[in-house]
């Protein structure tokens, strides 16, 4: 009797196993990034930007409100692709400058080798600012199938030419297969654009797509085709008005990649993911009123991001999440979400977020280490001999709490320009030039107005000891100085590996 049943029974299993694999088919999972855009520069904050297409895309989805990423572009980058804090990988300070031999070390696997692995197709289109002196470290060598875009931090975006030490130009623009040295007058939002939508037409759909598409805009310079520019006559301020017009390029060219996901049939089965790299640059454009500070500084204007999920396969829709959201947290979360897995990585500093984007459940994450920088100049005396040492550099948010202790940079708070008279500027007065702890309830003061660093001694010292003990496990810094044979004079006068 038994030996008639078994055969039924594992035909039984068959079937409901397959029957599961047909609905739950793994999603295509697209990851746009954009580059130095504000938390003041979306819609759906408030601007005086037009953003329809993000903010449509937002309203059906997740938008995140309580998530963050780093201060600066490489730092952010490298913790989306690793899933680690900069302590862990020796990127605590500053970019990767291109004539450095520098590069996210290869001794644990990218997003883009998870994907890979798990059997999707791994496309990357834009800005890649991970390193590139030797081989090893390019995009197509780091789990990507193929790959279009810049390797360094910064350039034009319509010869796509950046300076070397000089002062000289050099094209930077590839893929895979080498230089693409023709399309000098395409805009970047253009050609990224198309490019990604490129990847999305060739694809088979009977693999599931990971697509990084990481725009340059809206970075400076200050670069866009006039008729974006036109759109925005009534700011008088001429970089925001330019700027503007940059992110009416970035929110159109997403709504093309959108059409043609659907047009392809794919959006139904589709995860997008939207995140800005860094707080806007005031200086050039960008804004991130009514937060403190801004892009490269540690008060919540730097690092405090746009974020939201959308797409045809996201469960939910109309949701605000106010959950503590990190963009290391990507890493565990997209590669559970492909059901990859997470062997062969060194220690995550990311936990897996999608029931708390997919259902709302908590976020596992209490505590977020914004960084520690051993290299940036130190201000004033420390606070404590026994503890971490409050000259150094550093932020760490504990449930409500944030400390921030050395030099945070400029914390003024900064209006757009112009657009209203209620809006006004106020400057950060330092109470004492030496100045290097200050405490904030970020639930009850997101703005950083009132500092409690007096008021609350035993949790100053509560949070340095988290900071103590994330410093104990922190890698050497790896900052090499500039390396003259990365000149891309000597390699026709292009950038790319010199090792
Ligand atoms: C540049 O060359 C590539 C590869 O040959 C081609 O696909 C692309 O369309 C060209 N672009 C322009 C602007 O001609
Ligand atoms: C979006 O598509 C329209 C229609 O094809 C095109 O005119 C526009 O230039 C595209 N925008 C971007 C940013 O690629
Ligand atoms: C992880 O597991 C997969 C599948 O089990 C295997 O193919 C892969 O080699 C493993 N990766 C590492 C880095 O151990
Ligand atoms: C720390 O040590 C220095 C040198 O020993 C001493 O002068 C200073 O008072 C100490 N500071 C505190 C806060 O204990
Ligand atoms: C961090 O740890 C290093 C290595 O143990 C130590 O030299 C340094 O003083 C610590 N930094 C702070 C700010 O406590
Ligand atoms: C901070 O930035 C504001 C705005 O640019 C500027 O007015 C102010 O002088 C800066 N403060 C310091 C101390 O650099
Ligand atoms: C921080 O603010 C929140 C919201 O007002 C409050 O619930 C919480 O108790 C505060 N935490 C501390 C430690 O003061």
């Amino acid at each position: 009797m038994m030996k008639l049943w078994l055969p039924l029974l594992f035909a039984v299993w068959l079937s409901a196993v397959c029957g599961r694999d047909n609905n739950q088919k793994r999603p295509n999972i697209i990851f746009v990034l954009a580059d130095d855009y504000g938390f003041n520069d979306i819609g759906y904050h408030g601007s005086q930007i037009f953003t329809p297409n993000l903010d449509k895309l937002a309203s059906d989805g997740v938008k995140l409100e309580n998530y963050y990423v780093q201060p600066i572009c490489t730092p952010t980058r490298s913790q989306l692709m690793s899933g680690r804090y900069q302590i862990h990988t020796g990127l605590q300070h500053a970019i990767i400058w291109p004539e450095q031999p520098n590069g996210l070390p290869l001794d644990s696997p990218t997003m883009a080798d998870k994907m890979k692995e798990a059997g999707y197709a791994t496309h990357m289109v834009g800005k890649w600012h991970l390193g590139f002196y030797k081989d090893e470290y390019l995009p197509w060598n780091r789990g990507f199938d193929s790959y279009f875009g810049y390797l360094t931090g910064s350039e034009n975006y319509n010869n796509h030419k950046r300076t070397f030490m000089d002062g000289k130009w050099y094209l930077d623009l590839c893929d895979q297969d080498g230089p693409a040295h023709n399309e000098s007058g395409h805009y970047s939002g253009h050609l990224f654009t198309e490019k990604a939508i490129d990847v999305v037409q060739a694809h088979d759909p009977s693999k599931p797509l990971f697509m990084y598409l990481a725009y340059q805009s809206v970075h400076s310079p200050l670069q866009v085709p006039k008729p974006y520019e036109r759109k925005y006559k009534h700011i008088k301020d001429r970089n925001r008005r330019k700027y503007a017009g940059m992110v009416s390029v970035l929110d159109e060219g997403v709504g093309n990649l959108t059409q043609a996901l659907k047009d392809k049939g794919l959006w139904d089965n589709t995860i997008l993911v939207f995140s800005t790299d860094n707080g806007g640059q005031v200086y050039e454009g960008g804004n991130n009123f009514p937060l403190r500070g801004w892009k490269a500084s540690l008060w919540e204007g730097g690092f405090h991001g746009v974020g939201f999920v959308s797409g045809g396969r996201l469960p939910v829709s109309g949701v605000v999440n106010r959950e503590l959201i990190h963009v290391s947290d990507w890493f565990p979360t997209l590669v559970g979400l492909a059901q990859g897995s997470l062997n062969g990585t060194k220690p995550l500093d990311g936990v897996d977020q999608w029931d708390t984007i997919s259902q709302g459940a908590p976020s596992k994450r209490t505590v977020l280490l914004h960084n520690i920088d051993p290299l940036h100049p130190r201000v004033g005396v420390p606070l404590y001999n026994d503890t971490f040492d409050t000259t150094v550099r550093a932020a760490v948010r504990v449930g409500h709490m944030k400390l921030i202790t050395g030099n945070p940079s400029n914390g003024s708070w900064v209006p757009p320009p112009g657009e209203s008279q209620a809006l006004k500027f106020v400057s950060d007065r330092r109470t004492s030039p030496g100045k290097n702890v200050w405490l904030f309830n970020i639930t009850a003061d997101p703005t950083e107005h009132h500092d409690l660093s007096d008021q609350m001694p035993d949790m100053v010292r509560t949070l340095l000891g988290y900071l103590q003990r994330f410093n104990e496990t922190a890698v050497p810094v790896r900052y090499p100085p500039y390396d003259p044979r990365s000149n891309p004079a000597l390699r026709g006068g292009v950038w790319g590996p010199w090792e």
